[in-house]
């Protein structure tokens, strides 16, 4: 595993260096990347003797020697050829120019460079960390997709004590080591997901539907995706864009959902059915607008086909994840879901508070078919689709070691 490793102008930096020693215990290379201000507290030399490579300090003098013309656009190339981003300590500066798409020095055009999983490991003064300015660019960093260690509270450099002080250099290397893993452990599979709501028409101008972004459902086939696996994505009407690389399936309604589904089961081996689709719709909807001429209109409603336990059925061998959207007994329900609709995992999560639909974030229980229940804290709603695979991999292990 390749890890490009950016060092930013703070105290902590002097603690990258046992960052990047417990990077390559843990088998990664690593290429260290200091910014000018870096470069103030701790020498280069310090990271080339740790590392056996010679450390990039600026734009236009390269690690293999002079300022030449491929010296200037060495910067895609180290993207390129590493796995991994990760940046300790990351300054508020750091993350305000990440955020913004600043591109000034060697570290910041490398980050624009770079395709793969970003992980920040931010320290900073406990007020700077607070501000609002710092919290919307973690905020905006975290919705791309990128993992933030978070700050530990203590006692800082500056002499106050809080949240702000560099998580400690173990902890970083986990987390880094861990995304390097997860990179690949979804090559060779096919997910199978969906999204977004359905739309119900009750006339050929009005429908009925329900208040879910896709988000949710997004950021599973993006997560997927970033693991190796191939992606096809079945979505209901809404208003964000595909990941990358997936093959979209838009539908609208659930009979629609229910088709494409079913038509792609045979090349899934994962399918999540993050989809928040509609109960009920009129079977047969007028072909003409229904006019205001009666003083009281009556919609007779039929359920539509449950996709999910036609899945449970017909699911063989494949890992069937559902979901829950529930407003009150959220373990219960999922347990209960995950039996009646032949479940490995229901992702359950309340809805109509702050939290679920539209939202960033969210926060889940993740009931398995072993009778756990794991709840996952509030985090975006990216890192809770990791969270789903890491634990839906797990699942199979175990399921399969039962066997
Ligand atoms: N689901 C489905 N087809 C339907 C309704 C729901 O496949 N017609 C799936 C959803 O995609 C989700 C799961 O079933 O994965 C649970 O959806 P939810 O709305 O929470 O539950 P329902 O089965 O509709 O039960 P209830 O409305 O009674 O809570």
């Amino acid at each position: 595993m390749n890890v490009l490793l950016g060092v930013g102008g703070g105290i902590a930096a002097y603690k990258a260096a046992e960052l990047a020693r417990a990077l390559m215990e843990g088998g990664a290379r690593v290429q260290v990347v200091m910014t000018a201000a870096a470069q103030e507290f701790v020498r280069p030399l310090t990271f080339a003797a740790l590392t056996g490579r010679k450390v990039i300090t600026d734009l236009f003098s390269s690690a293999s020697g002079d300022a030449t013309l491929s010296s200037a656009v060495e910067h895609i190339a180290v993207a390129q050829e590493n796995g991994l981003f990760a940046v300790a300590p990351a300054t508020a500066d750091l993350l305000a120019k990440f955020a913004n798409g600043l591109a000034d020095d060697f570290l910041t055009t490398a980050y624009l460079a770079f395709t793969g999983p970003v992980i920040l490991a931010p320290a900073m003064n406990t007020n700077m960390w607070l501000h609002p300015a710092t919290r919307e660019n973690v905020k905006r960093l975290r919705d791309r997709g990128h993992r933030i260690v978070e700050p530990e509270e203590g006692y800082l450099a500056c002499g106050m004590t809080g949240a702000g002080r560099l998580a400690s250099p173990d902890a970083i290397a986990r987390a880094v080591l861990a995304e390097g893993n997860r990179r690949s452990d979804l090559e060779g599979e096919t997910v199978l997901v969906t999204a977004g709501p359905t739309q119900e028409p009750i006339d050929p101008v009005r429908y009925l539907t329900n208040r879910s972004s896709g988000k949710m459902g997004y950021a599973i086939a993006e997560a997927a995706r970033a693991r190796g696996a191939r992606v096809i994505l079945v979505s209901g009407p809404v208003h964000i864009q595909a990941p990358r690389d997936v093959t979209l399936v838009p539908v609208r309604t659930a009979n629609e959902m229910r088709a494409a589904v079913l038509d792609r089961l045979d090349k899934a081996t994962i399918i999540v059915k993050s989809a928040a689709v509609a109960d009920f719709h009129v079977s047969r909807p007028p072909e003409q607008k229904i006019k205001k001429t009666a003083a009281r209109l009556t919609l007779e409603l039929d359920p539509t086909p449950d996709i999910l336990s036609e899945l449970g059925r017909r699911k063989g061998d494949r890992l069937l994840i559902g979901f829950a959207a529930e407003t009150e007994n959220l373990n219960r329900e999922a347990h209960r879901k995950l039996e009646t609709k032949n479940c490995d995992m229901i992702v359950g999560n309340l809805v109509g508070g702050a939290l679920g639909f539209d939202s960033d974030e969210n926060e889940v229980v993740l009931a398995l078919r072993t009778g756990e229940t794991v709840p996952v804290e509030r985090a975006s709603k990216r890192a809770i689709a990791d969270r789903i695979f890491d634990e839906a991999l797990r699942l199979r292990q175990a399921l399969h070691a039962r066997q």
